[in-house]
């Protein structure tokens, strides 16, 4: 967790750079938007305490300020261990990097106009945070900035979060004149994201003996959600169904396939099917070659790397009898997604619509006072 100390320091620092004349060594920025994951061992409790305390992420029935640090300490030695089962820490900001320089090489050839582009990260719960980002692409001279969300699918919990800070931290900072700020919120469906899953998974799909290979069901599996956010009317369920139906259209439906959801945490009711609970019931009905596909992460990290490869194709698979079951890696460094983030990017600048009318409109229930207030700032504030 940053201390108030370093804040003010960064914010002195960000209204300094504020009268800073631009280099224009770095025309525009893309900011590339996660939750992030612990890098070490050491940064696993401000990261969970981070999360528990964020309201637009984790909203609990009381004393969120009180019984949220608790719930991160008791929680840290658990989740400490397995970060150090996949070898001491969350690989996020690695990929993450190396995705945002491929992505902004690869515009640098296609948007010559908007060049040069240049890549910054702004993680939600471990650095580089937000200010960070904006510090960073101040001192660079950045003309534009494109806020762009790493989640495919779009959440309040997750997507929405990481807005409602940029939010926070920008609304009492004067915006320098002519600085250009974008969204892009979403991309469930974009054709070479689906090309991209479509390419891994047959290339899984290859490796299961070919005989047994027409007996696989493919499930894809994303990151539940409590049912309170579901019937508040996040999107998020709908845009991962989008997501595997046009993966399972580019495959040409070869396979029976399912969407399951895993890590819930807690006693409140989420959204299901969970995912063991689907390879328990599939083993059952005697369908024992399974194709697990992360279909919400575009990056390997601790739910792929710890749950669906220790907890669950290894430790529940051979404690239910499973006979194949194979794990789709994340679209990490693949070529397809890295055309498929600058087809994203160059249809946002060409289209010129700074930010989606969706991303506008509140969820119906939404009770978020944070999501009023930025969702009407980002009206006003974004440009193309
Ligand atoms: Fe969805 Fe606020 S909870 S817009």
């Amino acid at each position: 967790m940053i201390s108030k100390q370093k804040f003010l320091h960064l914010g002195k620092e960000f209204l300094r750079l504020q009268s800073f004349s631009s280099n224009m060594n770095a025309k525009t920025g893309i900011v590339l938007l996660n939750m992030g994951g612990p890098e070490r061992i050491e940064q696993v409790h401000d990261y969970l305490y981070k999360i528990m305390t964020d309201r637009d992420m984790i909203q609990l029935p009381i004393a969120q300020d009180i019984l949220g640090p608790w719930i991160a300490k008791r929680r840290t030695p658990a989740v400490q261990k397995k970060y150090e089962e996949i070898g001491g820490g969350s690989p996020i900001l690695k990929w993450t990097k190396l995705q945002g320089k491929l992505l902004c090489e690869k515009l640098d050839k296609i948007s010559p106009q908007t060049a040069p582009h240049k890549p910054y990260v702004a993680f939600r719960y471990v650095p580089p945070f937000t200010e960070d980002a904006f510090i960073k692409l101040q001192k660079d001279g950045i003309e534009r900035a494109i806020l762009f969300s790493q989640y495919p699918q779009f959440s309040c919990a997750t997507s929405g979060s990481s807005f409602n800070e940029i939010y926070k931290f920008l609304k009492n900072r004067t915006i320098p004149n002519g600085f250009k700020l974008s969204i892009i919120d979403r991309w469930p469906t974009h054709p070479l994201l689906a090309k991209c899953f479509a390419d891994l998974i047959r290339k899984t799909l290859q490796q299961i003996p070919e005989d047994k290979r027409n007996k696989a069901i493919i499930l894809f599996s994303a990151h539940s959600l409590p049912l309170k956010a579901v019937n508040r009317g996040d999107a998020y369920p709908s845009e991962v169904g989008a997501t595997v139906h046009q993966v399972m259209q580019e495959l040409n439906f070869s396979h029976p396939y399912q969407l399951v959801w895993q890590s819930k945490v807690g006693p409140l009711a989420w959204l299901g099917p969970m995912t063991d609970e689907a390879i328990k019931a599939y083993v059952k009905q005697g369908k024992k070659v399974l194709v697990i596909v992360p279909i919400a992460f575009v990056n390997e990290h601790i739910e792929t790397l710890h749950e669906l490869d220790i907890e669950y194709c290894k430790e529940l698979a051979e404690e239910v009898g499973v006979e194949i079951i194979l794990r789709v890696p994340t679209p990490n460094d693949h070529p397809l997604f890295i055309e498929a983030l600058s087809d994203i990017v160059l249809t946002h600048l060409r289209n010129k619509i700074p930010v989606s009318k969706k991303f506008l409109n509140r969820c119906p229930h939404c009770v978020n006072v944070s999501c009023l207030n930025s969702k009407k700032w980002f009206s006003e504030i974004c440009s193309l």
